[in-house]
This record gives C-alpha cells, sequence and structure tokens, in this order.
C-alpha cells in the first residue's frame, strides 16, 4: 500500500517512495514516501502557522482532544498492535502492551492538561520588592520537531505527542524509517478527534535529511529525540540555541545481592533481558550475582531462557521475533562471537536459527568487551559474580551510560546505599531495570540524555516560564 505524507491537515503524495519490508517475513509491507525538502519546509510551516490557533485552546479544549484520542485508541485497540508488530516484530502480545501504555500516556496527558500552571513569586523578600504582585506563566514553546525510534513506535511517540499538545505545541513528527505506520495510524486518530490542521505534521524520508532539515530550521523551537547518543549529540551540535530534549540508550544492569528469593527475581530478570528481543533503552544487558547465589541463578535463568517461544510476532504466543533489520542481527552476532572468542562462557544461544538469533546468556564478561560497555539492543545479557553489591555498583557505574539500574537486597541499608551511589536516571529497588510506568520521571545521566519524559517533566520541557510583575505603588 502506497502512503502518503500528512502535511497542514491533508494526505499528500511525494515524488519518491521507498518500500517498506517486514523485518520478520522480509516480504513488502507499503511504500513509504520520501519527503522532498519543500515539503519538509510545508509542514514545520504549517506547523508555524497553527502556533497562535494551538496557544489560544483552553486547557478543555486540548484535554477533550486527548480524551477522544484515548477512545479512539481503545476503539482500535487490536488494529494498533497489529500495526506495531507488523513493521517492527514486535511480537503481539508486547504490541498489545504497548497500546495499552498509549492509552495511559494520553490519558495522563489529557490530565496533565489541566493543570499548568505557574506560582505567586513573593517579590517582597527582597529589599526592593514592596507593593508588586509577581506570578509566573508557562506559555508554549512554540513548534516541537519529534524525532522518535523504532522500538516503541506507538508509546514513545506518545511521550512526545501528548504534552505536546496538552501545552498548545504545534509538532512536526520525524518517525523511525522501519516504523511510520504507526505515526500514519496516529495522524488518522487525531484527525478523527478533532486536532487543528497543522498541529501535526508526519514527515517521512532519510533520517538524515529530514531530519537535519528539522533540527536547522529557524521556525522550530524545540527538538525532542530518542535514539542514539551518537544522533542525538549531533543533533545538539546542529541546533544552537533551540531546547533539545534526548533519551538515548544504556547498558542497564541490576545487582543481586545474597539472600534473596530466585524464584521471584529470575521471571523478572527474563523479562528485563529479552522483552522486545532486547531493543529497549532500559534492557536488562548486565546482571552482577553475588558469588553464592551466581550458579544457581544462572541455571534458573537458562531454564527460563530456553523455555521462550520464537516466531512470526503477529503469533500471540510468539515471545520472541525478528530484530528491527538484518545488519542488527548479524551486528549483535559479531559482538557475541567477539565475546566467545575472548572465553566467555556461553550458557544458552549465540546461533541464529531460522533467521533469528536466540535469546543468548553469557557469563564470566570482561567490561570492555562490546556486549557489556555498548548498548547492545539485542536478546544478549552478561552475567557475573561479584563478592560484594559495592562491587556492583561500581561496575554499574562503569559505564559512559546512565539511565535505570536496579537492586535485589533483603537489607534496607544496602537498598539505601545502593540508591545514593548508583549514578543513573533512576533506581529500582527489588525491581529491574526495565520497569517504567509512563507518568514517572524518566531518563539518564552521561550519555543516556539530558532530560526527563512522564508526561508532568516533558511539558515542563516544552514550556517557557513567563514572569509578569504588577506594580501596585
Ligand atoms: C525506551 O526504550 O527508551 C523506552 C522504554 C519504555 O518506555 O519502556
Amino acid at each position: 500500500m502506497k502512503e502518503k505524507l500528512y502535511i497542514n491537515g491533508e494526505w499528500v503524495e511525494a515524488e519518491q517512495y521507498a518500500e517498506l519490508f517486514s523485518p520478520y517475513s522480509q516480504e513488502k509491507i507499503a511504500e513509504i514516501p520520501q519527503a522532498s525538502d519543500g515539503q519538509v519546509d510545508a509542514a514545520i510551516d504549517a506547523a508555524y502557522a497553527t502556533r497562535e490557533a494551538m496557544a489560544n485552546l483552553t486547557a478543555y479544549e486540548k484535554a477533550e482532544i486527548l480524551e477522544k484520542l484515548v477512545v479512539l485508541f481503545k476503539e482500535n485497540r487490536m488494529r494498533a498492535a497489529q500495526i506495531i508488530s507488523l513493521e517492527s516484530s514486535k511480537p503481539l502480545k508486547f504490541a498489545l502492551g504497548e497500546v495499552d501504555r498509549t492509552i495511559e500516556t494520553y490519558k495522563f496527558a489529557a490530565e496533565e492538561a489541566k493543570r499548568i500552571h505557574g506560582e505567586m513569586i513573593p517579590l517582597d523578600a527582597a529589599k526592593n520588592g514592596a507593593n508588586r504582585l509577581a506570578y509566573t506563566v508557562r506559555e508554549p514553546i512554540g513548534v516541537i520537531a519529534a524525532i522518535t525510534p523504532f522500538n516503541f513506535p506507538m508509546n514513545l511517540v506518545a511521550h512526545k505527542i501528548g504534552p505536546a499538545i496538552a501545552v498548545g505545541n504545534p509538532v512536526v513528527l520525524k518517525p523511525a524509517s522501519q516504523t511510520p505506520l504507526s505515526a500514519f495510524f496516529l495522524a488518522e486518530l487525531l484527525e478523527q478527534a478533532g486536532l487543528p490542521k497543522g498541529a501535526l505534521n508526519v514527515v517521512t524520508g532519510s533520517g538524515r535529511k529530514v531530519g537535519d532539515r528539522l533540527v536547522t530550521s529557524d521556525k522550530v523551537s524545540m527538538v525532542t529525540f530518542t535514539g542514539s547518543p551518537e544522533v542525538g549529540i549531533g543533533i545538539r551540535n546542529k541546533a544552537g540555541l533551540k531546547r533539545v530534549a534526548l533519551e538515548l540508550g544504556s547498558n542497564a544492569g541490576v545487582i543481586i545481592d545474597d539472600g534473596v528469593d530466585l524464584d521471584k527475581i529470575v521471571p523478572k530478570c527474563v523479562v528485563g533481558a529479552f522483552s522486545n528481543q532486547g531493543q529497549v533503552c532500559i534492557s536488562l544487558q548486565r546482571i552482577y550475582v553475588h558469588e553464592n547465589l551466581v550458579e544457581a541463578f544462572t541455571a534458573k535463568f537458562k531454564e527460563a531462557t530456553e523455555k521462550l517461544v520464537l516466531g512470526d510476532p503477529l503469533d500471540e504466543k510468539t515471545d520472541i521475533s525478528a530484530l528491527i533489520s538484518r545488519k542488527e542481527q548479524d551486528r549483535a552476532k559479531a559482538w557475541i562471537d567477539e565475546a566467545v572468542e575472548a572465553d566467555v562462557q556461553l550458557v544458552t544461544g549465540g546461533t541464529i536459527e531460522n533467521d533469528l538469533l536466540l535469546p543468548t546468556v553469557l557469563v564470566g564478561v570482561a567490561p570492555h568487551l562490546k556486549v557489556s560497555c555498548q548498548e547492545v539492543f539485542a536478546p544478549i545479557v552478561s552475567i557475573n559474580a561479584i563478592q560484594s553489591v559495592e562491587e556492583g555498583i561500581t561496575a554499574i557505574n562503569d559505564s559512559r551510560y546512565g539511565l535505570q539500574a536496579g537492586i535485589f537486597t533483603n537489607d534496607i541499608a544496602t537498598a539505601m546505599h545502593a540508591s545514593k551511589k548508583l549514578h543513573v536516571g533512576g533506581v529500582l529497588i527489588n525491581d529491574i531495570p526495565t520497569y517504567r510506568v509512563d507518568q514517572m520521571p524518566y531518563g539518564g545521566v552521561k550519555e543516556s540524555g539530558n532530560s526527563r519524559e512522564g508526561l508532568k517533566y516533558t511539558i515542563e520541557e516544552m514550556t517557557e516560564m513567563k514572569l509578569v510583575i504588577w506594580n501596585q505603588e
């Protein structure tokens, strides 16, 4: 099917198209328009022209659009999940979970739209501040360029579009090249929900070409990007004085202290390591287990991993399907091979069968190996023995990334200590780092990013604070 760009409330053909293939079956699933420079500019102009209309919407009107969107997503739950599965190979059960989260994200956005406010400032606390009434208001920042990844093509888009609408900012959305269908579907639903023309524009095409045009446009006030540090840093360097919110990668770790109940923990760790084939920024990549438990943990983990069902993403029994591309699969396999050549113990997996990379468990992984120090974004997990929690903390912090980390322990003081010492955006006590619900502050330190998502927090970033002072003398 030949898709169209969505510019200024119209569905527009492009001069050039690229074929989109299923990552699993490699069959052609759509033809995707490749926006010309002129079409990207038209999308930016449309968003720019609608700034005032969007800024003038009342909180009630913005919440109403988002509430209607929630209803439409609920009515189209299965169709939305099938689109995600088809274009990204996310197994259907996880795609349904993503749609449910997307619904919650837009619901939170509708609620937050009603509580965007400033504060009174007691100016008379200063010697020269008497007889003045002062308060702040939060105003929409302007046109937002949203550049989104393939791994959560509905919900990570919702984390940008939901708060933008709640605030009253128009958006130009550039979805990942492999997952444009989810974005076109969202545009259809928002049209039905009554979003003003020009408030959402969807442009597809070469990441660099379209992305660069958005990032360097004088009419764009903020760029919000989720993806790799390399691309994120490039965006920041080109964006000038625009606000730039970056949600980047990680090689998330968990510590498993002595004395904990492995039967409760292992199933969580398996989900954390392998859901969406490990293509999650907070995927559990490094597991540090107390030496007294490491043998038992590894045996249980291996057993649970080998029970996972590999296959067609649209089959509801499937746990693991194809990586986003064969190129990514080859890259992941080469990293496993590098580890095995360096005498790492391969506990299970490590091969490609029926074109799918088997979930792979490695033990005794030196920190300099790519499977440990880089973001694997594939179903590969490393287990290492530690003599103490302190050793685990040092190992987790020895990373260019710092998104989320977890610790399982029965000792309150140990948990408290770890929460202070782990250099990350979020610490999970008695849980895996892969935990996320959508209203919580989510983001990282170091090369994991420079901002926080979670509706309330994104809304802060998507608004300008204005101060108003009334001289009453
Ligand atoms: C991400 O991969 O950055 C998002 C993870 C999530 O939302 O669960």
